[in-house]
């Protein structure tokens, strides 16, 4: 193809047509587009956009670029997808829970990049997970076990490796179709049939609003539409992190809690919404009675502790949900009410503990992060601790503290930030 005149097109407002798009999709995925072609065509798109085809159409063709994995007779496969936040470790909960009900939960998951966490390294916080299996293996527990949750692997999507290294490396990642493109092209590829999005939405995550998360979610169901699947989508909010957790084995420990019908209830309010909708999406019962019933009666749990047994964790491990030795409390500095808990700031601080990562490849410290004493809306005594922050030897402790200095913020008054702003039912859903 001339990538100059596809590029050009691109630059001067023109739509794509099919065949072009695809082909420079199977170019990038093969090496034959040189990547200042693609960065190029990048930025074209970043000024112009992609109307909701050629999204459509790039999203096909950058899933058709490798595997798609295919899930056959399985029953009712259901699929999840967060766009990132601080403390979000629904899946954990989701998961067993979906599968408890009947769902078939074939996921792949990635890790942890910038200051937002990562299913997979959360997982590893459990010795002897395995997060890399063969189709084969995979597709057998999803058969015998109905969840099954790995890394995802790099013949899934492809072109989507290429173009978001790119896109990292040159200030082209927020776009909302080349967003939209790369979070689907990766859900169309895992082949699951109903798919519900969490779209996070505040400070803590890619969407600062919830004009420009409808706007996601819009593109994503419009996609979702085209590929013939059901997606539904939960916007939820991330101005103050999920849950009273942030890092890696913190997190497993309060999904746990959540399994055994405790942990915060934002974090089992959400998890219930989600549900819900993609159980309703994929044609299963999700009466809010039913949905809720496994969290409280151990059936999730039980289903939880199959699945990670069969990827061969031990949670019964010493090491097993391991905690940083140090801890340190960052205290109330008056009586009141705590009126603002900034979630980007404590995944920033998470992350200098060495629990997250700053490139992709960076070793993550599995043990350390930070606990919540206090959400927003919450009283705060003075001298109370608010924070705890969890950490090794003093390892970038500094940077922690900085990062946490302006996090939090005492008032006389305040009321929780809503954490559902809207639910998007799939189409069709019962
Ligand atoms: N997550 C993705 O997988 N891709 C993006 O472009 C942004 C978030």
């Amino acid at each position: 193809m001339n990538l100059p005149a596809f590029i050009a097109a691109k630059r001067d407002g023109a739509t794509h047509d099919d065949a072009d798009l695809r082909a420079f999709v199977r170019g990038v995925a093969d090496g034959s587009v040189p990547d200042e072609q693609a960065a190029a065509w990048l930025m074209a798109v970043v000024f112009r956009g992609l109307n909701d085809h050629e999204t459509a159409v790039l999203t096909d063709a950058m899933a058709d670029s490798g595997a798609r994995l295919a899930l056959g007779d399985l029953p009712h496969t259901v699929d999840k997808h967060s766009t990132g936040g601080v403390g979000d470790k629904t899946t954990l909960v989701l998961a067993p829970l979906l599968a408890t009900l009947g769902a078939t939960v074939a996921k792949a998951s990635g890790r942890g990049l910038g200051h937002t966490g990562g299913t997979i390294d959360k997982l590893e916080s459990i010795p002897g997970y395995r997060a890399a299996l063969d189709e084969a293996a995979f597709l057998a527990q999803a058969r015998e076990v109905g969840v099954v949750v790995a890394g995802q692997s790099a013949s899934m999507a492809p072109a989507d490796g290429v173009l978001y290294a790119l896109r990292d490396a040159t200030a082209t990642v927020a776009s909302p179709p080349l967003i939209a493109a790369s979070v689907m092209s990766k859900k169309l590829a895992g082949g699951a049939a109903s798919i519900v999005l969490d779209v996070k939405v505040g400070r803590g995550a890619f969407m600062k609003d919830l004009d420009a998360g409808r706007d996601l979610a819009r593109r994503m169901r419009a996609i979702g539409a085209h590929a013939g699947r059901r997606v539904a989508v939960v916007l939820s909010g991330m101005e103050q992190p999920l849950g009273r957790t942030v890092g890696n084995a913190l997190e497993v420990r309060e999904a746990i809690a959540t399994l055994e019908g405790g942990g915060p209830p934002d974090l089992r309010e959400l998890v219930l919404a989600l549900a819900r909708e993609v159980l309703a999406a994929s044609g299963l019962p999700a009466d809010p009675a039913t949905v809720a019933a496994p969290l409280d009666d151990g059936r999730a749990k039980a289903t939880f502790e199959r699945w990670i047994a069969a990827q061969g964790g031990d949670l019964a491990h010493d090491d097993a949900l391991a905690l940083a030795p140090d801890v340190v409390t960052i205290d109330a500095d008056r009586d009141g009410v705590l009126a603002d808990l900034d979630a980007l700031a404590v995944g920033r601080a998470v992350r200098a503990l060495g629990g997250g990562r700053a490139a992709k490849g960076d070793a993550v410290d599995l043990g350390v992060g930070v606990t919540l004493a206090a959400k927003v809306g919450d009283p705060v005594a003075a001298g109370a601790p608010l924070l705890t922050i969890h950490h090794r030897g003093g390892r970038g402790l500094d940077a922690a503290r900085a990062a946490l200095a302006d996090a939090v913020r005492i008032d006389d008054a305040a009321s929780p930030p809503p954490l559902i702003h809207e639910v998007l039912p799939a189409d069709g859903a019962s």
